[in-house]
């Protein structure tokens, strides 16, 4: 787990402020609608979360997979007090997969902020979104220019593009390096 958020900085990753230069709704809104199925791995407390759930209204749902209980426990506890808990899935899982092979082929969107540079073994993990995604989804990757190097970044893409991802877009985002990835 050495290089994985320890649990306290979730707590620094929900600040309010964040939400000056990393706005969700900003950065969510062109790609998650009404009703849809959403895949977040690596919440943390929620950040993205509250408002994911918001975009997918009560007939959609998110599914997250974390690590870390405490995460879950505070992503959940905030989601409770947002009144979105109904619609967001919490799934602990081991530091080997995702755990969410019974979602193949009904992902819509997936979210992975900040977390692909913590995983030992990004090519499972993109293999596994693959799977997990609708033909036609995307998955938007944005991972923080202070932890991760363009040359990293570029060697990351290349790992989604060999299992089958195509790179669509690269949407600015606030201190990220960014790219949204299709299944096409
Ligand atoms: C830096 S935090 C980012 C949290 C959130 N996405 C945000 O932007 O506020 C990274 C998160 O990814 C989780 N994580 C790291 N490795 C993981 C793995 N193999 N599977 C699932 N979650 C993981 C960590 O526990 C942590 O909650």
């Amino acid at each position: 787990m050495s290089h994985v958020c320890p649990w306290w900085l979730g707590y620094f990753l929900i600040n309010p402020f964040r939400r000056i230069s990393q706005n969700p709704m900003k950065i969510l809104g062109p790609f998650v609608a009404e009703g849809m199925t959403v895949l977040e791995p690596g919440p943390g407390m929620g950040f993205f979360t509250l408002d994911l759930a918001r975009l997918v209204g009560p007939r959609g749902k998110v599914v997250t997979v974390d690590l870390q209980q405490r995460m879950l426990d505070g992503m959940k506890r905030r989601a409770r007090k947002a009144g979105v808990a109904d619609r967001i899935e919490a799934r602990l899982v081991k530091n080997d997969g995702l755990g969410v092979e019974d979602l193949a082929g009904q992902v819509d969107f997936a979210l992975a902020f900040a977390m692909v540079h913590e995983l030992p073994d990004q090519r499972r993990f993109f293999a596994e979104v693959f799977q997990a995604l609708k033909p036609g989804g995307k998955l938007l990757v944005a991972e923080p220019k202070g932890h991760v190097t363009t040359e990293a970044f570029a060697a990351t893409l290349a790992l989604a593009g060999a299992v089958g991802f195509r790179a669509d877009s690269r949407p600015a985002i606030r201190a990220s390096r960014t790219a949204v990835l299709v299944k096409a």
